[in-house]
C-alpha cells in the first residue's frame, strides 16, 4: 500500500502525539516567567530600550534592515565597530557576528574541521552544534557528558586535527563543564577546543563576559561562542578567536556568507546591553543570589525518583522522568501561575524527562518560595 507524502508526514505526527511529545506553538504566556532565557530581564528593560532607540537615531542609515549579506551591502560601519568592541571585551584577537547562535554553531563545525579530521562532542551539546557536526565531512564521536576518561580515550583514537566541543553552562542540565581539566587534555594531545558560552554570556564576569573570562580560562581556546538571545536579551551571536579563524569563516562559512545581516537595532542592542551590565555590575550578582535562594529552599528535598540536579546556574533541572508524569507536573505548576515547561523525550533521553526551571533577576522571593513549596507538594502526590 502506498501513501502520499502528506499521509506519511501525518503518520509521523501521529506517532509523536501517541508518544505524548507532539510540539505546538503557544503565544507568550501571562504566567510568571520561570522558563525564558531572559535571565537578566534585559529583553524587557525599558531604560535599555530607550537608550537603544536614542542611540540608533544618532547613527547613519539604514536603521531598519541590513539591506543585504555582510559581504555585499550588509556591513554597517557600526557592525565593524561592534566586532572590535566585542573582541576587546572578550579579550580575543578577532570577532565575527552571526545572525544567531544556531547559525554560528552549525557553521563553525561544518566549515572548519575537514575530511579526515575528528570532532569529539560532549553528548549533551546543543542541537546546533550537533547539526554542524552532522554536516561536516570530518569523523564525529560523542563522549559521555563531562567524562574526562571517556574523552581521553576518544582523543587517543582520533585522527587528523582533533576538535573538542563543549558548553560552559549546559543548556539542558545547567551544570558547568570541567574546563581546566578539558583544557589540559586538549593541550596534552594538541586538540582544538571549541566552547559555547550561550548560557553564561552576560551572567558571569564583571562586564558580563561569561564564565571563561570570569575564571580566567579563556586563553588557548580555538573558538569561543557567545550568544545574545539569552542573558543579553537580544538576538545574534559571535565567535571570537584568532584572525585566521575569523577570516576563514568570512570566506568559507555558508551560513555567514549567504544570509541577510542583522539589522542595526539588534547590533545596538548587543552593545548597549553589555554597557548596561558594566554600569550595573550587581545585575549578575542579584541573579546569583536568586539562584542560591531557590537552591536553599530545596536543599533538603527528598523523593524516591524525583530530584533536583546539581547546578549553580540559572538553569535548574528537576528530573521527573516519564513524558506523561513530567507533563502533569508542569501543568499543575502552570495552573498555579508558573510558566514552567517540561522537556520531554526525544529532546532528552527517554526516562530522563525534566522540568527546566529558569531563574531570573525579576522573579521575586515570594514567588520562588511558593514555587518550591508546590514542587514538594506535587512531587509527594506523584509518588503515590
Ligand atoms: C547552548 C546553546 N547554544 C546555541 C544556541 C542557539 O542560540 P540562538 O538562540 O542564538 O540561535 C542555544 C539556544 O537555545 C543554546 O542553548
Amino acid at each position: 500500500m502506498s501513501f502520499t507524502l502528506l499521509e506519511k508526514l501525518t503518520q509521523q505526527l501521529q506517532k509523536r502525539s501517541e508518544a505524548g511529545n507532539l510540539r505546538s506553538l503557544k503565544q507568550q504566556s501571562v504566567l510568571k516567567d520561570f522558563c525564558s532565557n531572559d535571565y537578566l530581564g534585559l529583553a524587557r528593560n525599558e531604560d535599555l530600550e530607550n537608550i537603544i532607540f536614542e542611540k540608533i537615531k544618532t547613527l547613519p542609515q539604514p536603521h531598519l534592515g541590513a539591506t543585504g549579506s555582510r559581504l555585499i551591502s550588509g556591513t554597517h560601519i557600526y557592525n565593524l565597530d561592534l566586532e572590535n568592541y566585542l573582541a576587546q571585551l572578550f579579550e580575543a584577537e578577532a570577532c565575527l557576528i552571526f545572525n544567531s547562535g544556531y547559525q554560528l554553531n552549525s557553521a563553525i563545525l561544518s566549515t572548519i574541521p575537514q575530511k579526515g579530521d575528528t570532532i569529539l562532542c560532549d553528548e549533551l551539546i546543543h542541537a546546533s552544534l550537533r547539526e554542524g557536526a552532522r554536516l561536516s565531512l570530518a569523523n564525529k564521536f560523542y563522549f559521555n557528558h563531562s567524562d574526562l576518561e571517556d574523552l581521553e580515550k576518544k582523543i587517543q583514537k582520533a585522527s587528523g586535527e582533533v576538535f573538542v566541543v563543549i558548553e560552559t553552562v549546559y543548556s539542558m542540565d545547567g551544570d558547568i563543564a570541567p574546563i581546566p581539566e578539558i583544557k589540559k587534555l586538549c593541550k596534552k594531545y594538541n586538540a582544538h577546543l571549541i566552547v559555547d558560552e550561550a548560557h553564561s554570556t552576560g551572567l558571569y564576569g564583571n562586564k558580563g563576559q561569561g564564565y571563561l573570562i570570569e575564571k580566567e580560562l579563556h586563553q588557548d581556546i580555538f573558538a569561543r561562542i557567545y550568544t545574545f538571545g539569552k542573558g543579553i536579551g537580544g538576538h545574534g551571536a559571535c565567535v571570537v578567536g584568532s584572525k585566521v579563524l575569523i577570516n576563514y569563516l568570512i570566506n568559507f562559512a555558508r551560513a555567514f556568507i549567504y544570509t541577510t545581516a542583522l539589522p542595526l537595532y539588534s547590533l545596538v542592542h548587543i552593545r548597549e546591553a553589555f554597557e548596561h551590565i558594566a554600569q550595573n555590575p550587581t545585575l549578575p550578582q542579584n541573579l546569583h543570589a536568586k539562584i542560591s535562594f531557590f537552591k536553599n529552599l530545596l536543599s533538603d528535598f527528598k523523593h524516591d525518583t524525583i530530584f533536583l540536579k546539581e547546578s549553580s546556574s540559572p538553569i535548574q533541572i528537576l528530573r521527573v522522568g516519564g513524558n506523561e508524569r513530567t507533563k502533569v507536573f508542569a501543568q499543575e505548576l502552570q495552573t498555579l501561575g508558573f510558566d514552567i515547561r517540561p522537556v520531554l523525550s526525544p529532546t532528552v533521553k527517554s526516562g530522563e524527562e525534566i522540568l527546566r526551571i529558569c531563574l531570573h533577576i525579576f522573579n521575586n522571593e515570594d514567588d520562588i518560595k511558593y514555587l518550591t513549596k508546590n514542587i514538594r507538594l506535587i512531587a509527594s502526590r506523584l509518588s503515590l
